[in-house]
Order: structure tokens, then sequence, then C-alpha cells
């Protein structure tokens, strides 16, 4: 007799792309109304629609306080959702708008009624086996309503363990960023969540792991035989991991001045890319065997003691500038920032990973608002030759320059890597060759779907490899914490420290400069 095929689980979910959702569900959106919902979700949700990958019983709700009716809902999203209409995107859209409602209510506040028009809403999409019985909840609200919103929906029996025994779907969270605002909030988050629901139902975002340079990095490393054997101390002589953008706050001084580069990229971002840079190797493809090992390297970063902050973190603010021959003015006199703000725009960290692999490897991870690029990538600087014919300046030699592999984020996504060759000629010239491959260049991944694109399918589909676990998020914040103390206790007495446009700080140059390096320019 055969076994039944047991559910998938995040344990045991193919993760295989291209297919997209075929049970039919309901995405609900809360802050249905706000920037993130317009900006990057909805837009992600045509599109899937729009490549055919949503079931056909598809429905969206969406639940904001603003009073809208379902017309000037869906008026708004097309405004969102279709900015340069392409061929086929009236068909795409008519079709797609007839699946959107909303619900204009409360959150937590006052008249909860909101809820119990949920709860009929999902009914009426049909809760046995229809589309309201798998559901997807998206939390595009201010941190501060994420377990509000999810607790309500436990009470409500919408959501929650208790809800998936008797209806037999699922419900699942999509939870934004930030997931706290440093290692005690983001624990008792997760007590909190923890109350009413399987860790299973919460996928934590972050975009940078939807994107396909970075999923790549596992590609790369474990499906070649060229790069696993010098991905280590012997042959790796340091790696670093940048978020340069040129832009200032834009508006958003009031929510920046709460977070700040270190909260708002580094604990995050940053540190997964570090994460799955220094990963080992997992021993197969599901998802708690590789956030097992993104958790496992994350807790081998060595803690930075209080008395260390000085010389592995710096922090940095700027001031005002020109940006492409306009001025631009310093944070300080940005919109809803303190004129005496000592909330950093800059920060770098020096970072060790304990273990065989890495041990004397430093990371170096920065991020920074108003430097001369926008540009985010992962460098990873190889040790030089060594021994080599070829002297700096010698016969027919012209120096040679360590091997980097480069994946570059954005502005665009790829990798290069950077070898020494000869320059075409008599003599032995080096040249420096870049092995180049550029996905805006590839067709089918021009095609292929955005960051939110990927990750609200693989939400859909119950995949979390690509979605922070609890336990991975306390890690991050483990890493940071002892520098968000220092800094909080210690106010920056030279704010601003880096004009607009410059390269940031000078200490972060010195950080690498102490140890005899210097930061990869996006230039090279
Ligand atoms: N925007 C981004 O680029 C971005 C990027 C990454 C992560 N995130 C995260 O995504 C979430 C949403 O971001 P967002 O930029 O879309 O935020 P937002 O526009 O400020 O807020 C989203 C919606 O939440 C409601 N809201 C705002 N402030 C509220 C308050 N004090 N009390 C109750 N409701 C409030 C508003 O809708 P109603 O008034 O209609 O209810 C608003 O339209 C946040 O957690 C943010 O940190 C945003």
């Amino acid at each position: 007799m055969s076994s039944p095929v047991p559910p998938a689980t995040p344990d045991t979910v193919d993760p295989g792309r291209g297919n997209g959702v075929t049970e039919s569900c309901t995405i609900v959106v809360f802050g249905a109304s706000g920037d993130l919902t317009q900006r990057m979700v909805m837009p992600a949700i045509f599109r899937l629609a729009r490549r055919g990958l949503l079931p056909p019983e598809f429905r969206l709700i969406g639940y904001a306080r603003t009073r809208l009716t379902d017309d000037e809902f869906r008026a708004l999203m097309r405004q969102a959702a279709v900015r340069e209409p392409r061929e086929g995107d009236e068909a795409a859209w008519s079709d797609f708008a007839g699946r959107l409602s909303y619900i204009a209510a409360e959150y937590d506040r006052g008249d909860l009624q909101g809820y119990g028009e949920l709860a009929r809403r999902l009914e009426q999409h049909g809760s046995g086996a229809g589309a309201g019985a798998r559901r997807l909840f998206y939390l595009a609200t201010p941190p501060a309503l994420f377990a509000p919103i999810m607790n309500h929906l436990s009470d409500a029996k919408l959501a929650g363990t208790a809800y998936q025994r008797a209806a037999g779907g699922w419900a699942r969270f999509v939870v934004e960023k930030p997931f706290g605002h440093d290692l005690a909030s983001a624990r008792s988050l997760n007590a909190e969540l923890a109350r009413n629901y399987d860790e299973n139902d919460v996928y934590r975002i972050d975009h940078f792991l939807g994107k396909e340079i970075v999923q790549n990095l596992f590609a790369l490393r474990f499906a070649n035989a060229i790069f696993e054997p010098v991905w280590n101390r012997t042959y790796v002589d340091h790696v670093q991991i940048t978020a340069g953008e040129t832009l200032g706050v834009e508006g958003r001084g009031g929510y920046y001045e709460t977070a700040g580069a270190l909260r708002d990229m580094v604990q995050n971002h940053l540190m997964q890319l570090c994460a799955l840079v220094a990963i080992e190797p997992p021993s197969e493809w599901n998802p708690r065997a590789v956030r097992d090992e993104k958790v496992k390297v994350l807790r081998a970063v060595r803690t930075i003691s209080p008395g260390d902050v000085g010389s592995s973190a710096v922090r940095g603010q700027y001031g005002a500038g020109f940006i492409a021959g306009e001025p631009v003015s310093a944070y300080r006199e940005e919109e809803k920032v303190a004129a005496d703000s000592y909330v950093e725009t800059y920060a770098a960290l020096r970072l060790h990973i304990d273990n065989m692999r890495w041990a004397g490897v430093p990371f170096y991870l920065r991020s920074g608002k108003r430097l001369p690029k926008r540009a985010t990538e992962i460098v990873v600087e190889f040790r030089p030759a060594p021994h080599t014919p070829f002297l700096p300046g010698g016969a027919g030699g012209s120096g040679v320059r360590p091997n980097k592999l480069v994946a570059t984020i954005s502005p665009h996504e790829g990798v290069v890597l950077q070898v020494e060759g000869k320059l075409a000629g008599q003599d032995m010239q080096l040249r420096r060759i870049d092995l180049d491959y550029c996905y805006t260049r590839d067709r089918k991944a021009a095609e292929s779907p955005s960051a939110y694109e990927h990750l609200l399918l693989d939400a859909l589909r119950g995949d979390p490899t690509f979605f922070a676990r609890a336990d991975e998020v306390e890690a991050a914040w483990e890493i940071v914490q002892p520098v968000i103390a220092k800094w909080a206790a210690e106010r920056a007495t030279d704010f601003p420290n880096y004009a607009a446009a410059s390269a940031g700080p000078l200490a972060a140059d010195k950080l690498l400069a102490r140890d005899g390096r210097r930061w990869h320019s996006p230039e090279e």
C-alpha cells in the first residue's frame, strides 16, 4: 500500500519556481492606502496576476482607515500598478480589478467591526474550499500595529492554529521591516507572535532576499566546483558589503529619526547578505536547512564589546552639498528632523566570524545616504597570488591586482569576476579582465519576477526559504545591539561629518586603512 503524500511543510516544500499558485486564495493587505502598498505590493501582485501565476479564484481585500469605496480603492490601485501601460495591461487590469475590494476600518483602536466585516468577506469568498480558506495577510502598516492586528485576527478566529485546524485552510502573515527596534523589542515581538501563531506561518520579509542576484549566490557557491574550494580564509582576504544611496531621507525624516542607518539597513539587509556570503553549504535545499545555516553563521559573528565599538564601528551624518550640480540640504535641515539630531545616516562595521572557514577574514559592512553613487554590492577580495613573475614596474609587468568577485545588487544586477590577463601586444603587460554576467542584459532575467513578486509567490506557495526566521532576526539584532547601545549612550559630537555626495566620513576610510585595505569603489 502506498503511503499518503505528506502535506507540504516548510521543511519539505518543493521550492521549484515557475509554477504559480494553483489553490484558490485571498490576500488581505493591511495598510492598503499606504506608500508601500502602492509602490511595491500592489504592482507586484498585479504582475503576478498578469503573468498567470495567481489562481483563477484569487481575491484581494485592502484594509485601512482611509475612507474609500471599492471603486475608489480600485482606481487608486490602478494608478499604482499600471503606471506605464503596456499592451495587454488594460484587459488584465479589468479582470484583476474585479477581484479587489476594500474595508475602511480601524486596526486597533475604537470600533473594531472591520474584523467582523473581514470575516464576512472571507466567508463570501468561500471559507470551505474556496479562496477565503487560504489567506495571506500582508502587514503593510507601521510596525507598532503588527502585533495588535495579528492578535485581533487570532481573537476573531480568522487566523492561527485553531483556525487552520477547524477550516483546513492556511493563514500566513507577511510581516514588513523593521522587525523590532532593538534586540529586546524584536524578542518581545517574536514572543507575542508565538502566543497565537506557529513560526511557520510568519514570513518576515526582507526584499533583498527576493533579488535574483542574491539568490544566485547560492547557485554560484554550491553548484560550481571552482568557487567552494577558495571560499575560505586561505584564499579570501576580506569581504565588503556596501549599500550606498544618493538619496537623502526623501520626506521620511520622521521615520528615519527613530531608525538611523544601522537599524534601517545594516541590521537587516546587510546582515542577510553577510550571512549568505558566509553560510556553510546547507545539507539539502529546504527552508529549514538553509535558515539553520544562516542562524549558525550569524551566531558565529564575534560580539563587539562596548570597548571595541570605537575601533569596529563608524557612524556619520551628511551635511549640505551638491548632487549633480544642485545644492542639497544637510540631514539636520530635512523635514521632521531635529536641528541637533545625532541620528546616523551612515554606518560602517568591521565584523569577524569566528569559525573554521572565516577566522581572521574581516567582513566590512557599510551603508549610507547621500553618497556619490547608488550602489549595493558584495565584494569578495581574494588574496594575491602567492608568487608571480610580474613585479610592479618590473620587466613587462604592471603589477598584479588581487582577484575580486563583485556581485552588484543595484543599480543593476550582475556578477563580475575580476581576473588578471594579458594586454594584447608584444609586451607582457597585464590588464584586468572582467568575466561579467549582467542580469539586466539577460532577456529571461529581465522578464523574471521582481523581488516582491518572488517573495509574494513564495509566501503564497508556503516556501519561507527567503524569509527571516525568528531566531535569525534576533541573531542579527544581537550583532548590532552593542553598537546601538554605545551610540545611544555617547552622542556623536562631530555631526555632520561628511558632505552630501562625498564618500562618507573619513573615519570609515580609516577603519579599513588601519588593516591596510581600502573600500572598493563602485567605479572599479
Ligand atoms: N515605504 C517603503 O518604501 C517601505 C520599505 C520597507 C518597509 N516598509 C515598511 O512597510 C510598512 C508600511 O510602510 P509605508 O511606507 O506604506 O507606511 P505608511 O504609508 O506610513 O503607512 C501605511 C498605512 O498605515 C496607516 N497608518 C499610517 N500611520 C498610522 C498610524 N500612526 N496609526 C495607524 N495607521 C497608520 C495608513 O493608512 P490609513 O490611515 O488609511 O489606515 C497608511 O496609509 C512599514 O512597516 C514600513 O516600515 C516600507
